[in-house]
């Protein structure tokens, strides 16, 4: 299991210093005029709930995530939001009572990374088993034609990098076997670690991907004319 408690109370100073870029993640999402019922895996501390709900104050939003240091400051933050629901649950085992026309991910369970001229998927979850149950269990809470967005981001490697005065965000990547090891740190000015977290993950060539998405329901839904996407797609068949 993949937990981020480690991180949770300096993850929303690091994420939004530079390391996601979540306006141009929601205005992806607000492109999806017609959706009416959204879900979020893995919606961490809230961040892309909030811009979304904030865009489009229409839409039924549930988020889902299995941290709960992490999902009680996203309680905390989108508390404003009435149409705005979340739930401690772990994704291979989820159990929700209702269907969405949208489930998407940017960085929570799985997401894409380009390599050469294809992606990478890379899960937080290591079970081959458990990959494909997760995954099945998104196609059971989407209605007939929902789509499945999962995000697109930059291949990992090392480096630091300032946050905030006297303070310093690293990051250390070690391969292991199917996947790789990431070491994350937030030090103070006299070099000491105020956070670590290391997390392992998985890592799926592009075909096993498309091959394990297809089993459990998703055609590959291959966009045109994006420059720079921040999510493949994936229909529900
Ligand atoms: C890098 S954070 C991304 C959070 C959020 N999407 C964002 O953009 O800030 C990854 C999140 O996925 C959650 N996660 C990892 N594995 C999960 C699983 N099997 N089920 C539910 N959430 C999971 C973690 O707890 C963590 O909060």
């Amino acid at each position: 299991m993949c937990d981020y408690t480690g991180m949770s109370s300096h993850y929303d100073l690091i994420m939004t210093s530079g390391y996601y870029d979540y306006d141009s993640i929601v205005d992806h999402l607000v492109r999806f005029e017609e959706v009416g019922e959204v879900l979020e895996i893995g919606a961490g501390t809230g961040l892309v709930i909030e811009r979304l709900a904030k865009r489009r104050p229409d839409l039924d939003i549930t988020g889902v995530d299995l941290t709960s240091a992490m999902l009680q400051i996203a309680k905390k933050r989108l508390a404003a939001f009435p149409k705005v629901t979340t739930y401690l649950q772990n994704v291979v085992t989820l159990d929700l009572q209702s269907t969405f026309d949208l489930a998407f991910s940017y960085g929570g369970v799985w997401y894409f990374v380009p390599e050469n001229d294809h992606f990478s998927m890379i899960s937080h979850i290591r079970d081959e088993q458990a990959n494909a149950e997760g995954l099945e269990r998104i196609s059971a809470h989407l209605k007939p034609g929902g789509r499945l967005l999962l995000g697109i981001q930059a291949p990992h490697h090392d480096y630091s990098r300032p946050v905030r005065e006297k303070m310093e965000y690293s990051q250390r990547i070690t391969p292991i076997t199917d996947g790789f090891r990431k070491y994350y740190c937030l030090s103070d000015g006299d070099g000491q670690p105020l956070m670590e977290q290391t997390t392992d993950y998985r890592i799926y060539s592009f075909d096993a991907a498309i091959e394990l998405l297809d089993k459990c329901g998703f055609e590959y839904r291959p966009s045109s004319g994006d420059d720079a996407p921040l999510f493949l797609e994936f229909g529900k068949r």
